[in-house]
């Protein structure tokens, strides 16, 4: 049994101009211990895939369609008021905006002892020995005086180890990471990064990891799913799919990413993901807003394609 598995979702949105399917049709499973990445572009869906889990919604937000399963719960049909038990003790998020999460007007002590002892029933003395393990896992140094800082003292780096220090507090099941370095350098990029894949191999979590950036999720995900307007057009283990992408959209993903020039032809058909010089795939089916569920066409183990496979003439 899968830790997440979600099902055909469809979020949207209601709005004064009709309504925006941020989320279209998407289907994953994510296996405990594991971390799939969510990659595509600016727009594509991820992060609202992402607040779908919870329903960390807007007022004209809803899921109109799909199930999700957490732990074997169908947490879709959870009330908010369900969904906020389990945030915070089976499932944590962290964003790319640490001061998004962490509260200004308290000191990272008073956030972690806080979430501790909501969260986890630990009195005072145990919730003060592990805000100290905690911030000694995120390998904060001298942890005496940053547990007395305000948020608005700690570097960028700096909060966002406290940020995961408190998405670790009540050690979830499931974490999940949207763009959470995006706003950083990139060496405290590369330390935040191993120490997210330290902790997944020390607490056994399973992580969601959303990213816009190729580089990024090759260094953090065992399998990913590609999106792109709010559908997914490919999903394969990391590694197949730096060898052997398949859809046009995530060739030019990989294309942007390695920095090699794909075939560029007149600018408008570039931006066409759709129509592909594929000789056996037919992607355009399954245009963004199409509500056609992409037949899959397994190209390898746990590597599938949104495409039909195209009619040849027989000769
Ligand atoms: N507040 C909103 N109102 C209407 N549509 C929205 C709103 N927020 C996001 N969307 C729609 O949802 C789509 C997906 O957004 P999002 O999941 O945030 O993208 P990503 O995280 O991949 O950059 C956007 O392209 C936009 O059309
Ligand atoms: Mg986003």
């Amino acid at each position: 049994m899968s830790l997440l598995q979600v099902n055909n979702l469809h979020t949207y949105f209601d709005t004064r101009r009709g309504t925006v399917k941020a989320v279209n049709g998407v289907t994953f499973s994510l296996e405990e211990g594991k971390t799939l990445g969510i990659v595509g572009e600016s727009g594509s869906g991820k992060s609202q895939t992402a607040m779908s889990i919870l329903k960390l919604f807007q007022k004209n937000q809803r899921i109109a369609n799909g199930t999700i399963y957490f732990d074997g719960e169908e947490i879709s049909s959870f009330s908010k008021k369900e969904l906020l038990n389990i945030r915070g003790n089976e499932i944590s998020m962290i964003f790319q905006e640490p001061m998004t999460s962490l509260n200004p007007v308290f000191t990272v002590k008073y956030q972690l002892m806080e979430a501790l002892q909501l969260h986890q029933k630990l009195d005072s003395k145990a919730a003060l020995a592990r805000t100290y393990e905690l911030l000694e896992a995120v390998k904060i140094p001298n942890p005496e005086r940053v547990i007395k800082q305000y948020p608005h003292q700690l570097s960028g780096g700096m909060s966002q180890r406290v940020m995961i220090a408190m998405a670790l507090a009540c050690s979830p099941k499931l974490l999940i990471a949207d763009e959470p370095t995006t706003a950083l350098d990139v060496i405290i990029q590369a330390e935040i990064l191993k120490l997210m894949n330290e902790l997944k191999e020390k607490f056994n979590t399973s992580i969601l990891f959303i990213t816009h950036d190729l580089g990024v999720i090759s260094q953090m995900a065992d399998d990913v799913i590609v999106m792109y307007g709010g559908k997914i057009v490919e999903s394969a283990p990391i590694k197949e799919i730096f060898k052997n992408a398949q859809h046009p959209y995530t060739k030019r993903l990989m294309a942007a990413f390695l920095r090699t020039d794909i075939k560029q032809r007149s600018t408008n058909e570039a931006l066409d993901f759709y129509s592909s010089e594929n000789e056996q795939f037919d992607f355009s089916n399954f245009r963004e807003n199409a509500d056609a569920d992409p037949d899959w066409i397994q190209i390898n183990d746990n590597h599938y394609v949104a495409a039909t496979l195209k009619q040849h003439p027989v000769s």
